[in-house]
């Protein structure tokens, strides 16, 4: 059951770095068809830049070191408890989640993957689909489960691979489309609540 307290749903960003995810959910967010408050960024890095936009826009934001994963993953919860927190959207953040994390937010993890899924889970996407001379790659956003970038599909778009392209061009062609998917992607699944 999702409840929607001053009519949206409060969510949380988790991010490592850059942060241009972040931007795009947080623009969707301020659109009147939006169901979703960006109330909280978490980040496991103090120096990742979407922090500088998060406090820009007085989006409450939390830095957790990662020196022992079960008491930062704890940290966390308790902190997305007390924002009454309802989902998580990953937006480059680079670590891990555990079971047991998962488990508290049940089918409300989202994650944004720069490959057309199942194809090249994990690291290195973009390098991977031009070793392997693909026609395309794309990205991909998905619900997060228990196994590393496999979770139920939400969107997927494709991005043609050019024959000038290397893992940096077609790395930053794909993030636009990320960008444009992310916020569809969220939309099409609160719109049916
Ligand atoms: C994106 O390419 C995303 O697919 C990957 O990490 C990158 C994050 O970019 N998981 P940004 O921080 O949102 O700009």
């Amino acid at each position: 059951m999702v409840k929607l307290i001053g009519k949206k749903i409060n969510c949380a960003v988790f991010i490592s770095g850059r942060g241009t995810n972040l931007k795009s959910i947080f623009k969707y967010s301020k659109q009147k068809k939006s169901k979703i408050n960006i109330k909280v960024v978490v980040s496991d890095k103090m120096k990742a830049k979407g922090l500088i936009f998060a406090r820009k826009n007085k989006i409450i934001s939390k830095v957790v070191k990662y020196n022992n994963k079960e008491i930062a993953e704890r940290k966390i919860i308790s902190f997305l408890k007390k924002n009454n927190i309802e989902f998580i959207f990953l937006a480059g953040f680079m670590k891990i989640l555990s079971k047991k994390f998962i488990l508290n937010f049940k089918n409300k993890i989202l994650n944004i993957h720069p490959s057309l899924l199942p194809k090249y889970k994990g690291l290195n996407t973009h390098e991977k689909a031009i070793k392997n001379k693909d026609k395309f790659s794309g990205c991909t956003v998905h619900f997060v489960n228990e196994r590393l970038d496999s979770g139920k599909i939400i969107i997927q778009q494709k991005v043609k691979i050019l024959k000038s392209d290397n893992p940096e061009s077609l790395s930053s062609r794909i993030l636009k489309v990320e960008n444009k998917i992310y916020p569809k992607a969220i939309n099409k699944i609160l719109s049916k609540i």
